[in-house]
């Protein structure tokens, strides 16, 4: 059901689409999945920053098998709520892609262009077999031909926060996943 909430620092109201219980049981429930898929495989887990960091840490917490984590920072909304359409890429330097496999950890997939570019890159740079895993997947807005292998959740056209995601920086510690009430 959906909640009003009141975001306390500030007057914005935050309505609840997914609350902190199913969101906390997806994920279990993707790490199990993940962790079967890669047994006996040692994979990079490559989360995309900063949006992925709370799915991230919760998913990786709940795998069974060892992984490696790396982080890479991508970035191209700047202030607004609507895609620039043009994706910056940092820190892909000093990972060890080489021949590995690699999980890439999205919070949310909209139009598809940041994970288009990123995979383009990682295999350019000789990744081996790469998946997705995305806690959310916004189909409506899709550019590019991209869609998950492992996904938590698909949601509606709204802009998201909470669970990692933000709006201007702000609402990314929010424990559920909710939006904005115009
Ligand atoms: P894409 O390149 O359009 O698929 O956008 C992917 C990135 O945009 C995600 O990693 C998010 O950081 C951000 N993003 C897309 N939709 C939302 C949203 O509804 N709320 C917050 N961030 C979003
Ligand atoms: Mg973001």
């Amino acid at each position: 059901m959906k909640k009003k909430r009141e975001n306390k620092s500030s007057r914005v109201k935050i309505i609840c689409l997914i609350s902190h219980r199913r969101v906390v049981a997806r994920v279990k429930a993707l790490a199990r999945e993940v962790s079967r898929d890669y047994r006996g495989k040692n994979p990079l887990v490559l989360g995309i920053l900063k949006g992925s960091f709370i799915f991230m840490a919760d998913l990786v917490r709940e795998m069974n098998i060892p992984v490696e984590c790396g982080f890479i920072q991508a970035s191209s909304y700047g202030r607004g709520t609507v895609s620039s359409g043009k994706v910056k890429i940092a820190g892909l330097e000093k990972l060890p892609i080489r021949d590995r496999e690699i999980i890439l950890v999205e919070d949310i997939i909209d139009t598809g262009l940041t994970l288009k570019e990123i995979s383009w890159i990682l295999k350019k740079n000789g990744a081996g077999k790469i998946k997705i895993c995305a806690l959310l997947d916004k189909p409506a807005r899709r550019k590019a031909d991209i869609h998950p292998d492992y996904l938590g959740f698909t949601v509606p056209d709204h802009f998201l926060v909470g669970f990692g995601l933000d709006w201007d920086e702000k609402y990314r510690e929010l424990p559920y996943v909710g939006y904005i009430k115009k």
